[in-house]
């Protein structure tokens, strides 16, 4: 594979130019989920110059979905592959003096989608070129509002994009400012947390702050939920599994003397064990009602289920790996932590075996350190380079074996 290799890389340095070009022209003009209408157009038009088949638009509103067929002789079925993208940005007001910074007033590519699209672009392209290299299909999928949850990806399988052909193995990966430009990180099983959301409505009765005795106070209900959910994973959940249970908000009254009639509390569950989510859910559930019940209250819970865990098959992580060490070099691939961050690629890798992967991009040199979601946060964008060489790698061996 030696000589491959070297090709692999010269074809990409070729191509760099215009990876970064596509890059920064996405930058420029970052559009928020579901609304990804230039940016769909866009790839639509260069997937189409590039002579990708089956070009399918409008998919959950903005996704866009296209086929490489290899045309290698095989012997036998061959096999789809589905690569991911995602393409919306996020309501930040760009702080970065760059050329390419964003036109668009409060909305900035802050976490790296516009580097995403880029490269599946630039995969797109080796893919093609080497068409002769492998049998079987490759789908390209480049899909909106990863950041809005309930996200694109969801309704994209529901409109049916891993079918016809059908889909067999997905992979995507994310740059990573944690990470040094460089550095690959590849983790098998369970890599990104199941994010939920939860809202508690608390129903009391108002009354004079001076006059508890002919009141229900919602606020100290809400007081004894709160304390009570942090109960649930110090003393209910197995120690040995990760989970998070954070109220984000609790709403309730306005005037120092007056108690309100109701209260609201709202907060966020994060779990890697669908069992431990589920238990999560009862349990809030059941301290709710119970706490409100036992202190002459009402409260409901409306418990909104988000991105399942992102869970990563141990042999297509495995491919991931073997193809990152030969682009980074094997001491330079990492296994990152688990993180609570949630990324809805999860449903890909819930209905097909796959790997989500991060490529770092930080680079202290050129002053690019800034996290995802900052103002300032800009990327490496060598990282495009190895994020590109490690998916067109993974693919063909994916297609060869
Ligand atoms: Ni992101």
């Amino acid at each position: 594979m030696v000589v491959a290799g070297t090709r692999l890389r010269n074809d990409i340095d070729e191509i760099m130019p215009g990876v970064i070009a596509d890059r920064r022209h996405i930058h420029e003009h970052p559009e928020l989920g579901f609304q990804e209408v230039e940016t769909s157009r866009f790839v639509a038009e260069r997937l189409q110059a590039l002579g990708v088949e089956d070009i399918r638009t409008g998919i959950a509103k903005t996704g866009v979905t296209g086929l490489i067929r290899g045309t290698a002789p095989s012997n036998g079925p061959t096999k789809t592959v589905l690569l991911r993208a995602d393409m919306d940005a996020l309501p930040i007001r760009e702080e970065n003096e760059v050329d390419y910074r964003s036109v668009a007033d409060g909305v900035m590519h802050a976490c790296g989608h516009d580097g995403h699209t880029a490269m599946l672009l630039g995969v797109s392209r080796l893919l093609l070129d080497q068409r002769d290299r492998f049998a079987g299909t490759v789908k390209v999928l480049f899909q909106p509002a990863e950041e809005l949850p309930p996200g694109g990806a969801k309704p994209m399988i529901e409109a049916g994009v891993l079918e016809d052909p059908k889909v067999d193995a997905a992979f995507g990966m994310h740059l990573a400012q944690e990470q040094p430009l460089g550095v690959i990180g590849v983790r098998a099983g369970a890599t990104m947390a199941a994010a939920d959301r939860f809202i508690v409505h608390i129903k009391g009765k108002g009354g004079h702050g001076a006059r508890p005795q002919s009141t229900v106070d919602p606020i100290v209900v809400g007081a004894q939920i709160v304390v009570a959910l942090q109960t649930i994973v110090g003393r209910e959940v197995d120690p040995t599994k990760a989970a998070v249970v954070t109220v984000g908000a609790f709403q309730g009254g306005e005037a120092f003397n007056v108690i309100p009639d109701t209260a609201e509390l709202r907060g966020t569950v994060r779990t890697f064990d669908p069992e431990v989510r589920q238990q999560i859910a009862e349990r809030i559930q059941a301290l709710v009602t119970g706490i409100a019940t036992s202190m002459r209250a009402e409260a409901t819970v409306e418990y909104r289920y988000g991105y399942p865990a992102t869970v990563n098959d141990p042999e297509m992580a495995e491919l991931v790996r073997a193809a990152a060490a030969e682009v980074v070099g094997p001491d330079r691939v990492i296994e990152p932590p688990q993180t609570m961050g949630a990324e809805d690629m999860s449903y890909f890798l819930e209905k097909v075996p796959g790997c989500y992967y991060i490529v770092g991009s930080r680079n202290p040199d050129k002053g690019l350190v800034w996290g995802h979601h900052h103002p300032r946060f800009d990327f490496d964008e060598e990282a495009l380079a190895n994020g590109i060489e490690t998916l067109v790698t993974t693919t063909l061996r994916y297609l060869a074996d």
